[in-house]
């Protein structure tokens, strides 16, 4: 019987794999040996193809030790296992326990050369205290996208907002980093699936209240896959208004007080131009009437007055 588990053995020997724990194999070797489907697929080839099937098997009755010792011995041995996740989700979809489905792709290392990197489109609005995100998987906000998305992450550093997440139907890796106009409090934002696979995401500001110009620090700055959460925007409509018209009116008069800055800097400048011109027109005319031999000319002008 003991061939039946070459595999993972000689993994265990030949490299010691600190995640494949002896007392796993131990345990996977039971496991095998009361699951009968998992050794008969065994008993039949060592090809690859046949092991992913006793993954795929694995995963769908839910033998998670064997399905997790099983995903370690293949990141061992740097087998992509991105396409055999895909498989499950396009043809097991519904006999798959999604939660046990989430928690093994967890398992997989983040970058494959299956993956494509794309950057999702995102919705956006604010209230004075909160930042609000709507996040649809795909590029264009009027394609759909993804459906489900797996391996999601949100990582808030105070200026910086970083979002990933994986589609296995699509083969597709989703990066959204933005830097944001303000801080955000890394501790207080949530997040929450909604219909057709978007998230939806809420996060303190930093200091709140406050109003942001725009998500990035870059005001100006607008990417095609941004857009204006309108839903949210009119719900929060009245508060914005006032503050923006606050902060109109303190830029208005901002601006005031630079435009009169800039017209006394100007005078200023003005005047002293003409202080330095009365100057030198001054000394000109100290030169013409009291200095004309007080400093030495030029030659033909010095020649010019030897008595
Ligand atoms: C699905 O998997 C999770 C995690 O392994 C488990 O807690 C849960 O009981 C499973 N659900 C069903 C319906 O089998
Ligand atoms: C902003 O929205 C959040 C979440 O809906 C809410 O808890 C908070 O009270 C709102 N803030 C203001 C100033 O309305
Ligand atoms: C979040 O980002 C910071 C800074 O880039 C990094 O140090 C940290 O490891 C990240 N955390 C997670 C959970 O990815």
């Amino acid at each position: 019987m003991i061939f039946l588990f070459f595999p993972f053995l000689s993994a265990q020997l030949l490299y010691p794999y600190p995640q494949i724990q002896s007392t796993e194999s131990l345990e996977l070797l039971q496991i095998i040996t009361q699951q009968q489907q998992c050794s008969h697929l065994y008993q039949h080839s060592n090809h690859q193809n046949i092991h992913t099937q006793l993954l795929i098997q694995a995963i769908l009755n839910q033998w998670i030790k064997c399905a997790k010792i099983a995903i370690q011995y293949y990141n061992h041995k740097q087998f992509d296992l991105y396409p055999t996740f895909q498989n499950i989700k396009l043809n097991h979809n519904s006999k798959l326990n999604q939660t046990l489905f989430e928690q093994l792709t967890k398992l997989l290392p983040p970058h494959s050369p299956f993956l494509n990197v794309l950057e999702p489109s995102y919705l956006w609005a604010q209230n004075m205290t909160h930042v609000f995100l709507k996040i649809k998987f795909t590029t264009k906000i009027d394609v759909p996208g993804a459906q489900t998305v797996n391996k999601f992450l949100i990582n808030i550093t105070e200026p910086s907002l970083y979002i990933e997440a994986y589609s296995f139907e699509l083969l597709n890796r989703y990066v959204l980093r933005i830097q944001t106009y303000k801080f955000m409090n890394p501790n207080y934002f949530h997040h929450k699936f909604v219909e057709l696979g978007q998230v939806i995401i809420e996060i303190l500001k930093s200091p709140s209240p406050y109003f942001w110009k725009n998500i990035h620090s870059n005001i100006m700055y607008n990417p095609p896959n941004q857009y204006i959460w309108w839903d949210m925007y009119y719900q929060y409509r009245g508060q914005l208004e006032v503050a923006f018209g606050l902060l109109e009116d303190t830029e208005n008069k901002r601006e005031e007080i630079e435009r009169q800055k800039l017209s006394e800097d100007l005078k200023l400048r003005e005047s002293k131009k003409q202080y330095n011109k009365i100057k030198e027109d001054n000394q000109e005319l100290y030169k013409q009437l009291y200095c004309r031999f007080c400093a030495p000319l030029n030659g033909d002008e010095w020649s010019s007055w030897i008595i």
